[in-house]
């Protein structure tokens, strides 16, 4: 099969961590006999050097003509990038939402799962992380206050800043299917997360998510605070199969749920429209504090590639390699620095980011 992928490595870690995912994809194509077609395209902090603005038409062509888009992370640090400098539609996370908006891909997924090899990364109590998780959250991506309307401006004598979070009914309909889809395919759970005690807006997710439940009778719905589910992810994060919630709120627990996997650096997602194209990203962002020094973590990369693999390209046993690829190197021992938990350095064996993609490479197999 020919895969025709445009790739976004971005800013900081992004070139290093998209790079691994290559390596990683090109051996897949070698064991299984497949073509990859990369091409590399400019967004955020080093378009705006390039081009002056965060997102090109070009960009957005390259993405539109490709089957998928892999991409790394974007932005710098805000305190002290010229970036942060420009107006806020010209920064490099206005890039990022634009491309989202421009592809039309409404849901974000999230899976967050805690390989036993790391239940010593985990930052739970022993009960927890020895009972493990397995989650995934559906994030809604192209509405809510992301995409409201905002200004500041002088209101009886003082600037006054407004966000606007809209949802509508079509908005929340699509994303729930979504949700109860790939519960169907999972543990046939549903929690959805709302602040329906004072939000409007999730006054209308709630009922809008209850009438697509109909259709789903095999799975189960329930609704949850966000601020209770905040506090239940890390107390009790088994009891969620899937979590399906609005764009801000997933932005903020999907941090949450990485980071009891034992690392940000671990979480995947993919960001679907309607159709097989998506875009896949990791989770976590640019980190520029490491960014150029061979340390930071490629999994969340790699992995995203396989869910690539899974929802672009139908390719379930090339995905599974590279998942299967990623245990082994954690159960050998293998840990990049951010893996490395309150372990002493002779525990497990410290390596940096190229060489945690050849380890990777390696460890593609047929099967
Ligand atoms: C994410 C990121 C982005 C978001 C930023 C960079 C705009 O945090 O993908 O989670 O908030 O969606
Ligand atoms: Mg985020």
């Amino acid at each position: 099969m020919k895969l025709n992928i445009t790739c976004i490595p971005g800013d900081g870690i992004g070139p290093e961590i998209v790079a691994q995912a290559k390596k990683v994809l090109n051996k897949v194509a070698l064991v299984y006999d497949h073509e990859m077609n990369f091409r590399d395209v400019l967004m955020g902090g080093c378009s705006i050097d390039a081009y002056g603005v965060p997102l090109t038409q070009e960009t957005i062509d390259a993405a539109k003509a490709a089957d998928a888009v892999l991409m790394g992370s974007i932005g710098g640090n805000t305190s002290t990038s010229p970036w942060y400098k420009l107006e806020p539609s010209k920064r490099p996370e206005a890039g990022l939402l634009g491309i989202r908006k421009a592809l039309g891909l409404f849901a974000n997924l999230r899976p967050a799962y805690l390989y036993p090899q790391l239940k010593e990364a985990c930052p739970l109590k022993e009960e927890a992380a020895v009972k493990g998780f397995d989650m995934l959250i559906m994030r809604e991506l192209t509405g809510g206050l992301y995409f409201g309307e905002r200004y500041t401006k002088e209101v009886d004598g003082e600037l006054t800043a407004t966000d606007t979070l809209v949802y509508k009914e079509s908005e929340i309909r699509r994303i729930a299917i979504k949700a109860f889809e790939v519960a169907r395919k999972r543990r046939k759970s549903v929690i959805s997360v709302d602040k329906a005690n004072v939000l409007d807006s999730s006054r209308l997710w709630r009922k809008v998510v209850e009438e697509v439940a109909k259709d789903y009778p095999d799975v189960a719905l329930e609704h949850m605070l966000v601020d209770n589910c905040a506090m239940q992810l890390v107390r009790d994060p088994a009891q969620f199969d899937v979590v399906l919630t609005e764009n801000m709120f997933g932005d903020i627990l999907s941090d949450e749920a990485s980071m009891i996997t034992g690392s940000i650096g671990m979480l995947p997602s993919a960001s679907l429209n309607d159709s097989s194209f998506g875009l896949y990203e990791p989770s976590h962002g640019s980190a520029p504090d490491i960014a150029g020094k061979d340390i930071a973590n490629p999994i969340a990369t790699v992995l995203s590639a396989a869910m690539m693999l899974r929802y672009t390209f139908n390719l379930d046993k090339e995905a599974d390699s590279i998942e299967n690829a990623v245990r082994k190197v954690l159960e050998e021992g293998y840990r990049t620095t951010d893996l490395m938990g309150s372990a002493n350095e002779g525990e497990f064996k410290k390596v940096g980011c190229r060489e945690m993609g050849d380890l990777l490479v390696e460890r593609i197999l047929y099967l």
